[in-house]
């Protein structure tokens, strides 16, 4: 039979209560039997374990989560579907299936960002009072952290260092090709927005969802995994050339044969590889009631298949920052974001002042598809900051600083370990202590060029935090970032700095 995973708004409050009390019970097991594979805390230490040394018996199953690197999707995928088939068993209800968060399908209508009211309901298993207050109050999230356009307009699955294909970081639907990896690097575009930034506004500053370490422990991230993996599935049934990954060599391979170990609904050792879970009907019995709408494409110009020249290299080590024509550097490095921020961008000695780097490309008369990324390296977070960003090019005010506006290239967050995302030492997991985001930005320069809005000699970037929306808000208008809810920039609050982050570098790269 094939389960249909609903989403959450659309159930009947019996379907509901089933999520609910399989929940319950499997709290109840792991209070009675903390070593039973289908107890909660369990199965949330299989994503991630605060303590960082796994038992032996443990150390195949427990922090596995599979993050910046293509296995992000596949990874998640078979550990929700096992977590459906317990919960199935527990539930009472014989065709449970996983529902879903649906924050994604309509835009502009704030209360389906905000968590759904059983999830609030301080009598019920699916509430914790470890979120951030204003959403277990009931607000939204902000609009921009849940726009998938940018990674519904790549038709790739995946980028990968190496070979003849190469194409830089992981502008690409799934991520970069890599080798499992537990935290983050270079984040797919689907993982980065809306995924990351789903967990930080629902977790906030200390609460589970902003940690991937207890994040599972939270019943919300069940359906938002849920949602996410029903975005995999509307981004393939969009067609025009996106498709997951196909046999075709050594890094490939790699995709579908890597194996993880999970437990079933009996408590029983599975293991599960990526050849066994591409069909979810034929392979996972389960299917979605529908799929996300195509998202309007906001920028129609924008190529997202970049090729830069290959970095030298193993091709299985962690990619290297974009080695493209740098165009132009942030006149500032290592610089702490408030809740707004502008820095400028010195662009390189040989950039044609007229155009920037577009002059070969006018003379062809192609000077719009000359691609071009915008990379922040090096970002880090010092605690768990709670709060996103918003990305901007040469945005003249903040008036202008909305995500439909044509200056908007994106929205960053960091879902991350306190303390800053360092997590070497695992065997089979690479740590690393900064991440980085890689922006297609030939769509917005276009765009600002058309319009005159592109200032070719300070070309600059504004990042702004948002808050939380009050569902009432019919605008889609976060309000900027306040200082209660970010903390004081700069002084010590009981001898610690109000958690923030910072970024190493900003450029422009062209090809
Ligand atoms: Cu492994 Cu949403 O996280």
């Amino acid at each position: 039979m094939v389960y249909v995973r609903k989403d959450w708004n659309a159930l009947t409050q019996p379907e509901r209560d089933a999520y609910a009390k399989g929940v319950g019970a499997m709290r109840d097991l792991a209070a009675s039997d903390p070593t039973d594979p289908r107890g909660w805390l369990y199965q949330a230490n299989v994503h991630g374990d605060p303590d960082g040394d796994p038992p032996p018996a443990q150390q195949r199953f427990w922090a596995m989560c599979q993050h910046a690197s293509w296995y992000f999707l596949p990874w998640h995928r078979m550990y929700i579907y096992f977590f459906e088939r317990i919960v199935r068993k527990y539930s009472g209800n014989p065709d449970f299936a996983l529902p879903y968060w649906n924050y994604t399908d309509t835009p502009g209508i704030a209360s389906t960002r905000a968590l759904p009211a059983d999830f609030r309901d301080t009598g019920s298993s699916l509430y914790t009072p470890e979120r951030r207050p204003e959403i277990n109050a009931g607000a939204a999230m902000p609009e921009s952290n849940v726009l998938y356009s940018g990674a519904y307009e790549n038709t790739s699955f995946f980028t990968y260092q190496g070979g003849t294909r190469f194409n830089p970081l992981a502008l690409a639907f799934g991520g970069f090709a890599g080798e499992p990896s537990h935290d983050g690097y270079w984040t797919g575009l689907i993982e980065n927005q809306p995924h990351n930034l789903v967990h930080v506004a629902v977790g906030g500053t200390d609460g589970l969802m902003s940690n991937p370490d207890v994040a599972a422990r939270d019943p919300i991230f069940w359906l938002h995994h849920s949602n996410i993996d029903r975005m995999w599935e509307g981004w393939l049934a969009l067609g025009g050339g996106r498709h997951n990954p196909e046999v075709t060599g050594i890094v490939v391979a790699r995709f579908y044969s890597t194996r993880f170990y999970f437990h079933d609904e009996n408590g029983n050792e599975v293991v599960m590889q990526g050849s066994e879970i591409l069909d979810t009907v034929g392979q996972l019995d389960y299917a979605y009631d529908k799929l996300p709408p195509a998202p309007p494409s906001r920028q129609a110009n924008r190529r997202l298949s970049v090729a830069l020249a290959p970095a030298a290299g193993d091709e299985s080590s962690p990619p290297s920052a974009p080695e493209g024509r740098e165009l132009g550097v942030a006149e500032e490095t290592g610089f702490r974001l408030d809740a707004v921020k502008l820095v400028r961008l010195a662009l390189s000695g040989d950039a044609p002042r007229r155009g920037l780097f577009l002059d070969a490309a006018e003379e062809t008369g192609e000077a719009e598809s000359r691609p071009m990324l915008l990379t922040l390296e090096g970002v880090r977070v010092e605690g768990l900051p709670g709060y996103t960003y918003e990305v901007y090019l040469n945005v003249p005010d903040l008036e202008h600083a909305t995500f439909d506006s044509i200056h908007y290239v994106g929205n960053f967050g960091i879902f991350t370990h306190p303390g800053g995302g360092a997590h070497a030492g695992h065997a089979g997991h690479a740590g690393h202590d900064a991440s980085n985001f890689a922006f297609d930005v030939t769509g917005v320069v276009a765009d600002l060029r058309a319009q005159d809005r592109w200032d070719p000699e300070s070309p600059n970037v504004t990042f702004v935090a948002r808050g939380v929306e009050p569902v009432t808000d019919t605008r889609g208008r976060a309000p900027i970032l306040s200082a209660a809810e970010r903390g004081p920039d700069t002084e010590m609050v009981d001898g610690q700095r109000p958690p923030h982050y910072t970024v190493e570098r900003v450029r422009l790269i062209g090809a």
